[in-house]
C-alpha cells in the first residue's frame, strides 16, 4: 500500500480533531443501511419458495438502487478507507490494505443481493448474503484491530486477527444490531410509510408484523448480553467513562423497546412505530459512538506521536518552501524604486543628512556585498552614535532584495 501512503501529508492538529467525527459519520452513513439490507434480503430467502410476494416485500424495505448503494455503501467505505489511512499513518499497521481487502466483498455483495432481487434470482441473494457475512466477520476484526494498538507492531499477516473471541463478540453485536433495525425498518416501512406500506388486507401482513416485532424483542433482549460482554473483554486502555455512559443509554433504549415489541406482540396493530425505528436508529448509533469512544482511548498514544510527527513535518515543509522561494526570487529595480521613493525618501537622500545619514556616505561599505545590505534592513541595528536608530522598515523578503539591489545600483551609476 506504498501507493496511498505517498499520497498522504501526515494529518494536522486541526485535522486530526476531523478525523473522529467523520469516521462516526461515515460509520452512521453506513452501518444501520448495510445492516437492514443484509437480514432483510436473508430473510426474503427464508420466504422465497412459500411466500413469494413476502419476499418481495422484503427485498422492498431498503431497497438497493444505484443511489442507495452509492450513498450508503460505496462512498462511506471508501471514505473510511482514506480516513483510517489518514489516522493510522506512520504505523505499521495495514488498516487501509484491510479495509480495501473487505471493501470489495461487500460492494460485490450488495450489487449481488440488488441483481438478485431484481431477476428474482435465490442463488444471488443467497451468495451476496454469504459474502456480506464474510465482509462484515472481516470488518469487526478490523475495528477489532484498530482497539489494540498494542498488536500493531506484529501484524503481518494478509488478515488481521479473526479469530479472537473479542471479534466474534463484535461481530454478534453488529448482527444483533442489525436484526433490532431490520425489524424496526420491516415494521415502519411495510406498516406505518404511507407510500410504501402493505394494504391492510395483505395475506402476509400479519406474519410480518410478528416476525418483525419478534425481531425488535429478540435483539433487544440479546444485546445488553453481548454488550456487556463487549465491555468486559475490551482491553483496559480503551475504557473510559463516556463509553460507560453511553453503554447505560443504549441499554435503557433496549429496555423500552423490549416492552413495547413484546406489548405489541400481544395486540392486533402496532402504534408508536415511528418512535420504536428511531428508537432503533438510535440505539445503533449509540453504539458506534460508544466504539469510537472506546477507540479513542485506545490511540491516545498514537495520537501524540501523529501531532508530533505532523507539526515536524509540517515545519520541513515550510522550510523548503522558503529556501525555494528565496531560490526563485528575482530583485525587481521598479518595485526597488518604489519602495525607496515611498519608505525611505522621509529620512534618507543620497547626497545628504535628513534623519538618517546619507547614503554615498554608508553605501561605500556594502559595495560588492548585497547580502550584508539586506541583512542589515530585515533587521537595522544600532551603527552611529551620531544618528539614532533605524526603525524596522517591515519590508518582506523580496522588497529586501529589491530595494537592496536598487540602491547600490543607484549608488554605482553615481559614482
Ligand atoms: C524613520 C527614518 C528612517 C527610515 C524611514 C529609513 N531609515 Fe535608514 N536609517 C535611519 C537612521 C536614523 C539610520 C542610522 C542608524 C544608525 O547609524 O544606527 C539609518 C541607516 C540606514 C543605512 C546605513 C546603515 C549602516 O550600516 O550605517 C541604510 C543602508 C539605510 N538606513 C537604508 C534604508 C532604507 C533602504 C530605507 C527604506 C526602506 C530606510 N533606510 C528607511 C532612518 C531611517
Amino acid at each position: 500500500m506504498d501507493i496511498l501512503k505517498n499520497m498522504l501529508l501526515p494529518p494536522g492538529v486541526e485535522h486530526l480533531q476531523m478525523l473522529p467525527v467523520l469516521v462516526v459519520f461515515m460509520l452512521w452513513a453506513h452501518l444501520p443501511f448495510a445492516g437492514i439490507a443484509w437480514i432483510c434480503n436473508l430473510l426474503s430467502l427464508v420466504f422465497w419458495r412459500r411466500n413469494p410476494a413476502a419476499a418481495r416485500d422484503l427485498g422492498r424495505v431498503a431497497p438497493l438502487t444505484w443511489s442507495t448503494v452509492c450513498i450508503f455503501i460505496v462512498l462511506p467505505l471508501a471514505s473510511l478507507l482514506f480516513l483510517f489511512q489518514h489516522f493510522l499513518f506512520g504505523e505499521m499497521v495495514p488498516v487501509g490494505s484491510y479495509i480495501l481487502r473487505l471493501t470489495l466483498p461487500i460492494i460485490l455483495g450488495f450489487l449481488l443481493l440488488a441483481l438478485g432481487q431484481h431477476r428474482r434470482q435465490a442463488a444471488f441473494v443467497a451468495a451476496g448474503s454469504v459474502l456480506l457475512a464474510g465482509g462484515y466477520f472481516f470488518f469487526s476484526s478490523v475495528m477489532n484491530l484498530i482497539f489494540t494498538p498494542e498488536k500493531w507492531p506484529f501484524i503481518r499477516r494478509p488478515m488481521p486477527d479473526v479469530f479472537s473471541v473479542t471479534v466474534v463478540v463484535h461481530f454478534k453485536v453488529f448482527c444483533l444490531v442489525s436484526v433490532l433495525l431490520a425489524g424496526a425498518a420491516i415494521l415502519f416501512v411495510l406498516f406505518h410509510w404511507p407510500e410504501k406500506r402493505l394494504p391492510v388486507d395483505a395475506p402476509h401482513a400479519e406474519t410480518l408484523r410478528r416476525m418483525a416485532l419478534a425481531m425488535v424483542s429478540g435483539g433487544s433482549l440479546l444485546l445488553p448480553v453481548f454488550m456487556i460482554w463487549e465491555l468486559y473483554v475490551a482491553p483496559e486502555p480503551a475504557l473510559s467513562l463516556n463509553a460507560f455512559w453511553l453503554s447505560a443509554l443504549v441499554l435503557v433504549l433496549l429496555a423500552v423497546l423490549a416492552i413495547w415489541s413484546v406489548t405489541m406482540l400481544g395486540r392486533s396493530a402496532s402504534r408508536w412505530i415511528a418512535a420504536a425505528f428511531v428508537g432503533a436508529l438510535a440505539v445503533s448509533g449509540l453504539l458506534i459512538l460508544k466504539d469510537h469512544s472506546l477507540q479513542a482511548a485506545a490511540n491516545q498514544e498514537h495520537w501524540v506521536l501523529l501531532n508530533e510527527s505532523s507539526a515536524r513535518a509540517l515545519a520541513e515543509w515550510q522550510g523548503q518552501r522558503a529556501a525555494q522561494l528565496a531560490k526563485n526570487m528575482v530583485a525587481d529595480d521598479k518595485l526597488g524604486e518604489k519602495i525607496y521613493n515611498d519608505r525611505c525618501t522621509a529620512c534618507h537622500r543620497f547626497d545628504q543628512k535628513v534623519v538618517g545619514p546619507p547614503y554615498n556616505q554608508v553605501l561605500p561599505k556594502y559595495a560588492g556585498d548585497m547580502e550584508k545590505l539586506k541583512t542589515f534592513l530585515r533587521n537595522p541595528v544600532k551603527v552611529d552614535a551620531a544618528y539614532p536608530a533605524m526603525p524596522n522598515q517591515g519590508l518582506t523578503e523580496l522588497e529586501v532584495a529589491s530595494v537592496a539591489s536598487f540602491l547600490l545600483k543607484k549608488h554605482d551609476e553615481g559614482k
